[in-house]
């Protein structure tokens, strides 16, 4: 009943500088986010020339957003400004919030977790954007698992409002209250989830995606299920548009995943799902995937 109870969420750690650990689509994204919200961004990152392809891909779409009248070049500026780029994860001493972004495998994830704990200052959030892995056992490599958490963006990130955040039974509730507030800060909503495969989204979203490609591997031109879902269910994009944005790659694990965890036949990966990635057609970031890109 007192107006207490409905309080917008609250920073309870303060957060000035964020680490962003990857130099994919997702990690791109998120530096972005951040940086455009007047966060410090440290993005750690295994090759120089790919932390400077994060940074060149930043700069064009705030270059598109001046062409498109909605920002200038100072805004530019200051948010190129924010970012600082790192090959040495020991850059991410100073992060109050960590942010992970690497590839979706669970062991290369846990190394790095590993590496956090040793690197990270006491207090300091350390959120993961894994979309297919589970989040406990990250939080369980570390000794400080009460600081672990799920921010799961959404493909563009800089675009897509929404943010799953994803409590462990560790997770201390600061953190996750910390981590809401962000999400209010740099323009997201934040919806919350408990640790289970897909998430909330995910769960009902692959299922569909999966039968999409089925549905085309039965004959059906995949052009047209694109047009039909775009044209009659509201989607802004038809499954195949939408694979080839999230990455096949991705896809399959978040697909594997549900497929381990539920055990339906209907989830098992479709034959064809395997073979795109099988063929390195992953999407719009390899140039081909379902569709071809110019
Ligand atoms: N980075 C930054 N900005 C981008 C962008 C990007 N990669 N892509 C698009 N934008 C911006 C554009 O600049 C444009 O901004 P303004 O309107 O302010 O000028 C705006 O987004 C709209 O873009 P466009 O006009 O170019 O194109 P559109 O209207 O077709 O929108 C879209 C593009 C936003 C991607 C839209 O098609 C869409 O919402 N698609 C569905 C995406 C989706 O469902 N993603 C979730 C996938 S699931 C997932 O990610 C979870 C997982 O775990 C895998």
């Amino acid at each position: 009943g007192e107006a207490g109870d409905h309080a917008a969420p609250q920073v309870r750690r303060p957060v000035a500088t964020v680490g962003v650990v990857g130099t994919g689509t997702m990690a791109s994204g998120i530096v972005q986010v951040f940086a455009q919200s007047g966060y410090d961004v440290v993005v750690v990152g295994r090759a120089q020339e790919k932390l400077d392809a994060v940074v060149t891909g930043i700069a064009r779409s705030l270059e598109r957003a001046i062409a498109k009248g909605r920002s200038d070049e100072a805004t530019k500026q200051a948010v190129l400004g924010r970012i600082t780029t790192a090959t040495g994860r020991e850059a991410l001493a100073a992060a109050d919030l960590v942010v992970e972004a690497i590839a979706e495998d669970l062991a290369i994830k846990a190394e790095l977790f590993t590496d956090l704990d040793r690197i990270c200052k006491p207090g300091a959030i350390l959120a993961t954007t894994t979309s297919s892995m589970p989040i406990t056992e990250l939080a369980t490599v570390t000794g400080r698992p009460q600081d672990v958490i799920g921010m799961h963006f959404f493909n563009p990130a800089p675009v897509m409002k929404l943010v799953e955040v994803v409590t462990t039974e560790h997770t201390a509730d600061h953190v996750d209250e910390t981590v809401k507030a962000l999400c209010a800060k740099t323009g997201k909503v934040a919806v919350s989830c408990g640790d289970r495969s897909g998430f909330i989204v995910n769960a009902l979203l692959f299922p569909y995606l999966n039968d999409a490609v089925r549905l085309a591997e039965s004959g059906v031109d995949l052009t047209a299920i694109d047009a039909a879902i775009k044209e009659r269910a509201g989607f802004p994009m038809g499954p195949f548009e939408l694979l080839d944005v999230v990455g096949n790659d991705v896809s399959l694990a978040i697909q594997q995943e549900l497929h381990r965890e539920f055990g339906e036949p209907g989830f098992k990966p479709a034959a064809t799902l395997e073979a795109k990635v099988a063929a390195g057609e992953l999407g719009r970031k390899t140039g081909r995937g379902f569709h071809t890109y110019a």
